[in-house]
């Protein structure tokens, strides 16, 4: 039977080397960046290298697999069949380019388009996130469950914005009519955390639109094996179609349908 554990032992060692990089490229230079979607929308040149790294390594280790990445793409947006490599070289740019501490480099392997394997590290405190689907959760070899709260007016949910002015205004509307529905929000900035937060009981739940593959792809898996109730874009058409969610199982019905009448669904 096929087991997935050798796969998170590679996305760590990966990791760990271009959170490294990463790192020394912060120490190191004022960070350059360009960008992309939108002015708000940033990449850095330790991003690209990070990628760079991933690729390189990826290739020497697991010579002819699939590789999807966030800057230079890949086949088939990463759902071809097989095993395909999905990568962000840093998730949470914009906190990188600050010197906020809260970013990662996640690396995970999908299988006919569904993560098996997984590792979020980062690289400002060396922690790693990892999870094999069926083999539960961890950091730093810790095992992670999902908080048991089950009141939703008690819950913290974290949350995202798109880099889209007309998209980002409608998502704060959201975010106003949540606020009186839960105990707090939270925007952290690096989705993969985002969810790893909720696999650690950090969050109660966690819902953004737009993100790409290679924000959820570990970090989804992660959630998911910590007992957290995970809906991954394009499988939940009332919170819409490129919603990416995660709850603690008490409130997960609770908070679902307090976003869909919050207006979530419509952003
Ligand atoms: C971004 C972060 C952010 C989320 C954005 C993502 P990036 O990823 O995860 O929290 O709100 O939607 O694009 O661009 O830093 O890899």
């Amino acid at each position: 039977m096929f087991d997935p554990r050798p796969l998170v032992d590679i996305a760590t060692a990966i990791g760990r080397e271009a959170g490294a990089l990463v790192q020394r490229m912060r120490a190191s230079a004022v960070v350059s960046f360009d960008t992309k979607s939108t002015s708000t929308d940033v990449v850095t040149a330790a991003d690209r290298a990070s990628e760079q790294l991933v690729r390189t390594r990826l290739s020497e280790l697991r010579p002819g697999e699939p590789i999807l990445g966030e800057e230079e793409g890949g086949p088939d947006g990463g759902i071809a069949e097989g095993l395909t490599w999905v990568v962000d070289p840093i998730d949470g740019t914009v906190n990188y380019l600050y010197g906020i501490p809260w970013y990662s480099v996640s690396i995970a392997a999908q299988l006919d388009g569904e993560s098996v394997a997984g590792a979020v590290v980062e690289p400002s405190t060396g922690r790693v996130w990892t999870a094999a689907r069926g083999h539960g959760a961890f950091l730093d070899g810790t095992p992670l469950h999902v908080s048991a709260t089950t009141d939703l007016s008690l819950s913290l949910l974290g949350y995202g914005f798109a880099y889209r002015p007309e998209r980002r205004q409608r998502q704060a509307d959201t975010w106003a009519a949540m606020s009186t529905r839960v105990r707090d929000l939270r925007r952290a900035g690096a989705a993969s955390l985002d969810l790893c937060s909720v696999a650690a009981g950090r969050l109660d739940a966690y819902a953004e639109h737009g993100l790409g593959r290679w924000d959820w792809a570990a970090g989804g898996l992660i959630a998911s094996e910590a007992g957290a109730v995970v809906r991954l874009p394009g499988s939940s058409p009332e919170l819409g179609e490129d919603a990416t969610f995660a709850a603690a199982p008490g409130i997960a019905d609770a908070m679902h349908d307090a976003l869909v009448e919050s207006g979530f669904g419509k952003v």
